[in-house]
């Protein structure tokens, strides 16, 4: 089949890439031209594991083209999949200029029959107000009566496992009411749906509601798990212990229930905001997804306030290392992460910080610009030099074991705060590290 993915960043991309793996023709198109290069010359603007060697592929095999020409890009697919940023406006709401732009830029060019997929994570009615800007363009040409269907169709692959979680998705979402749509979509997922039947057909606003639904009962849960994990350092017990004694629960089940320095990402903190938002413009305000929120504003400080604990308020002439700066492992995205409320909160104390993550230096460099009290070290070691404590903000699998004997032998002094829980209290006793972790009383 043609398709066009309009926005080729992590959704538009992965989408583009997988989609061309399966034999379709497709062509990526972006208003940045910068990343229509990079992909022309063969590079990949974003760190995701397996997506070059799918792009490399497909681009080879002549499936796969990147283009900034949107005439060519509209004309070509006839399934268009919208994957642009819907970032979050000043009052949380989801800001749509980009899903409305590229809706009008197609109903400025399509002459015959298109569906429009809104892949990108949009408000319940955000269907009618792409309908409504195709409507008015094609209007505007006198050709109003040409035929189209939107439909709705979110994405649920994450970050860092993106490819994999495209090709093996959980369930396919298809909210839609046009019956060669509906089929058309079909089509496109069969590939991807051949064990077992994962499409859920639905009308277009149950569609957009389940996909904020699904972030938000999953940022619940992290929520949930942080506050409980105040209690339990609170009252003497093992957060750690409790997400395994809860977890084997069928009911509730192991994902998602680790506590750490709060969620973020371009996803949970702002599909939450978006949702309150809508609850409250709806008079339905959702009062649990409000103190979710609140909850991991404040988690995200947890780590420093107990290095505050430790050094007292004034951290001038301390030196911290931190490790990880991603907003979680496998990716260099630092969107929302966690790592620059630390560092903002150390530094504002005064202290200056030695930091490391293995993949986002560059985005480091790019997201803190330069100055005189963050550096960027090229190796974790590196970060330990000369510091007073260390303290580890992502998961990335090089910190699980560690040299303890370095960062005893390095550090000014052998304290870590391990925001992610990565070690053994016990035997961070026995080797003499003074740790202290998220909920472990
Ligand atoms: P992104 O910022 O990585 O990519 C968006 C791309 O769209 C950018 O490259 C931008 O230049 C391009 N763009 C903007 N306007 C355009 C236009 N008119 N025509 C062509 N290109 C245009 O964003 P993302 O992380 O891929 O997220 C996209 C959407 O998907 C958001 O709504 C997000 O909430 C949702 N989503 C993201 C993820 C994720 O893990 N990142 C997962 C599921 C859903
Ligand atoms: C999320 C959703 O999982 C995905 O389905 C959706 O399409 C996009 O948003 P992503 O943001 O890529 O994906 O990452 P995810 O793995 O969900 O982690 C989000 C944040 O929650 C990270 O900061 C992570 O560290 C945090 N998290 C996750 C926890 O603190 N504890 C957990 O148990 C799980």
């Amino acid at each position: 089949m043609k398709v066009t993915a309009i926005g080729a960043g992590y959704v538009g991309l992965v989408t583009g890439a997988c989609l061309a793996e399966m034999g379709n023709h497709v062509v990526c198109l972006d208003v940045n031209p910068e990343k229509i290069r990079i992909l022309n010359e063969g590079g990949i603007p974003i760190h995701e594991p397996g997506l070059e060697e799918v792009v490399k592929r497909n681009v080879a095999a002549g499936r796969l083209q990147f283009t900034t020409d949107v005439d060519h890009a509209v004309q070509h697919g006839t399934l268009l999949f919208v994957g642009v940023g819907t970032p979050p406006d000043e009052d949380g709401s989801a800001d749509l200029q980009y899903v409305v732009a590229a809706a009008r830029s197609i109903g400025r060019r399509m002459t015959d029959y298109k569906v429009i997929v809104d892949k990108s994570t949009v408000p319940v009615g955000t269907a009618d107000k792409v309908r409504a800007a195709i409507q008015e363009e094609l209007d505007k040409r006198g050709i109003g009566d040409t035929p189209y269907a939107v439909v709705s169709n979110p994405e649920f692959l994450k970050e860092g496992a993106a490819v994999e979680d495209f090709m093996k998705p959980d369930r396919v979402i298809i909210g839609s009411d046009d019956e060669q749509a509906t089929l058309l979509m079909r089509a496109i997922y069969s590939p991807f749906n051949r064990t077992q039947d994962r499409m859920l057909v639905m009308d277009v606003r149950s569609a957009e509601l389940t996909k904020y639904a699904a972030n938000a009962m999953l940022a619940t849960r992290i929520s949930f798990m942080n506050e409980l994990a105040l209690l339990a350092e609170r009252v003497g017990a093992d957060i750690d212990l409790v997400r395994r004694g809860i977890g084997s629960d069928t009911r509730i089940g192991y994902q998602f229930l680790y506590a750490g320095t709060g969620y973020g990402g371009s996803c949970f903190p702002k599909d939450v905001k978006a949702l309150v938002r809508t609850a409250a413009d709806s008079g339905i305000p959702l009062k649990v997804l409000t103190a979710v929120e609140e909850a991991n504003e404040r988690q995200k400080r947890v780590l420093v306030d107990k290095v505050v604990e430790r050094f007292g308020a004034d951290l001038k002439g301390r030196r911290f290392a931190v490790w990880g700066l991603a907003f979680k492992p496998n990716t260099d995205d630092m969107r929302e992460a966690p790592s620059l409320v630390v560092i903002d909160e150390l530094t504002k104390r005064g202290a200056t910080v030695a930091a490391y993550d293995p993949v986002s230096m560059a985005e480091a460099s790019r997201v803190l610009g330069p100055r005189d009290d963050v550096s960027l070290v090229e190796r974790a070691e590196a970060a330990l030099q000369g510091a007073d404590a260390l303290l580890i903000v992502t998961e990335w699998k090089e910190f699980r074991t560690p040299d303890f004997d370095a960062i005893k032998s390095t550090l000014k002094a052998p304290v870590v705060f391990d925001g992610r829980n990565l070690y053994d209290p016990k035997l961070m006793k026995t080797l003499g590290i003074e740790y202290r972790g998220i909920g472990r009383g």
